[in-house]
C-alpha cells in the first residue's frame, strides 16, 4: 500500500511539472503501461490473503483513476498553452499594407444604362424587359410596320424563321406593355436592352447593339410631355446647359415623329467635328405614338394618348465619353476598359 501512494505522489509530482505533450505521454505510458511501477506493485498480490488483495485493488483502481485524471486535465492545459504559443508565434500582423486587389470596372454601356434607369426611375418610370428572340409581330406588324411595308428595310433583319427574329429595336416591348395593361393607363416604362440588325460592322454600326426604350401612355400626354423629358434627359447626361432640337422625321409607330438633337456639348454649338460644325448632334428619335398602334395594342386613341422615344445606348456612350469606335464596346479590351476603372 505504501508503494502504491509512493507512487501515486511521484506520479502527481511528475505530471504537475511536465512541460510537453510529448513526456506527459511518456509519463501515461509508464505509469499506466504494463511494464510500470503499478504493474510491478500489483505483482506482490499473489502472496496476499483475499481481505488484503481486496482492499489492494481497490486502492490501486483509485491510484490509477487518479493519475489518469491528472494527465487528461494536465493534457487540457498543455493542449491549451501549446495553442496559445502557436497563436502567439504565427499571429498575422494585419496592419501591414497587402497587395493592391484590382478592383474590376463598370462597362460605360451599363454606366449608361444605370444612369438612365436612375434617371427615369427618379421620374416615376419602371423597367420593362422583353425576349431578344422576337416574333415579327411583336417587332413589327404591332409597330404599325406590316409584311411588304417600305419601313421594314430601314431596319436589316437577322431573321431565324419567317416569323421569328432578332429583335431589331427595343420597340416591341412597347407593344406587350401595352397588351399586358389590357387598354388600361397610365403606363410609363423604359425598357434598356440589346437589339440586332444585319450590318457590316464598322466604326460607327455593329449587328448588335444596345436601346433603351421609353413610352408613356395616359389620358392627355402631348408633345410637350415629350419634350419636357427629353430635355431633362439631355441636360442630365450632358450636362444643365444643353438643349435639344426636335426635327421632323418618320417612324411608323409614331405620328408624329421626331428627330431629336442636342447642343453640341463638346463645342458649346461654336462647332467641331463631334457636331459636323453644326453645333447639334442627332441622339434620338422620337414621337407621339400612332393611335393605330395604340388601337393594336388594345388602348382607345380617343381616350389615351403617348409618346415614345428610342434612345442608342453605345451613341450616348461615345458622345459622352469621346468614344470613337463602337466595336471598343464588344472587344474586352483592358486597355479601353480600365479608362472607366471605379473611383471608390
Ligand atoms: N425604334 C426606333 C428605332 O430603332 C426608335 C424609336 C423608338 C423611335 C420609339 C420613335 C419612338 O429606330
Amino acid at each position: 500500500m505504501d508503494e502504491l501512494l509512493k507512487i501515486k505522489e511521484e506520479a502527481l509530482t511528475k505530471i504537475h511539472d511536465c512541460i510537453s505533450l510529448k513526456e506527459l505521454n511518456d509519463l501515461r505510458v509508464f505509469y499506466l503501461g504494463k511494464k510500470g511501477p503499478m504493474q510491478a506493485a500489483m505483482k506482490s498480490m499473489k502472496d496476499m490473503s483475499k481481505e488484503e488483495r481486496a482492499s489492494f485493488g481497490q486502492v490501486s483502481n483509485k491510484v490509477k483513476q487518479e493519475i489518469t485524471q491528472a494527465i487528461d486535465e494536465k493534457k487540457l492545459t498543455l493542449e491549451e498553452a501549446e495553442m496559445n504559443e502557436k497563436l502567439k508565434s504565427e499571429k498575422i500582423d494585419i496592419t501591414l499594407p497587402s497587395n493592391a486587389l484590382a478592383l474590376g470596372s463598370i462597362h460605360p454601356l451599363s454606366m449608361i444604362r444605370e444612369e438612365l434607369e436612375e434617371l427615369f426611375i427618379g421620374m416615376g418610370y419602371s423597367i420593362a424587359e422583353g425576349p431578344e428572340v422576337e416574333s415579327d409581330h411583336y417587332n413589327f406588324e404591332l409597330m404599325n410596320l406590316p409584311k411588304g411595308h417600305p419601313a421594314r428595310d430601314m431596319q436589316d433583319t437577322l431573321y431565324i424563321d419567317e416569323n421569328t427574329l432578332m429583335r431589331t429595336h427595343t420597340s416591341p416591348v412597347q407593344a406587350r406593355t401595352m397588351l399586358d395593361a389590357k387598354g388600361k393607363g397610365p403606363i410609363k416604362i423604359i425598357c434598356p436592352g440589346k437589339t440586332y440588325r444585319r450590318d457590316d460592322d464598322d466604326a460607327t454600326h455593329s449587328h448588335q447593339f444596345s436601346q433603351c426604350e421609353g413610352l408613356v401612355i395616359d389620358k392627355n400626354i402631348t408633345m410637350a410631355d415629350l419634350k419636357g423629358t427629353l430635355e431633362l434627359f439631355a441636360k442630365q447626361m450632358f450636362g444643365e446647359k444643353r438643349e435639344i432640337r426636335l426635327r421632323p422625321s418618320y417612324f411608323p409607330f409614331t405620328e408624329p415623329s421626331v428627330e431629336v438633337d442636342i447642343s453640341c456639348h463638346n463645342c458649346e454649338g461654336k462647332g467641331c467635328p463631334m457636331c459636323k460644325y453644326t453645333g447639334w448632334i442627332e441622339i434620338l428619335g422620337a414621337g407621339m405614338v400612332n393611335p393605330k398602334v395604340l388601337e393594336m395594342c388594345g388602348f382607345d386613341p380617343d381616350v389615351y394618348q403617348g409618346f415614345a422615344f428610342g434612345i442608342g445606348l453605345e451613341r450616348v456612350a461615345m458622345l459622352k465619353y469621346g468614344i470613337d469606335n463602337i466595336r471598343n464596346f464588344y472587344s474586352g479590351d483592358l486597355r479601353f476598359l480600365n479608362q472607366f476603372t471605379r473611383k471608390d
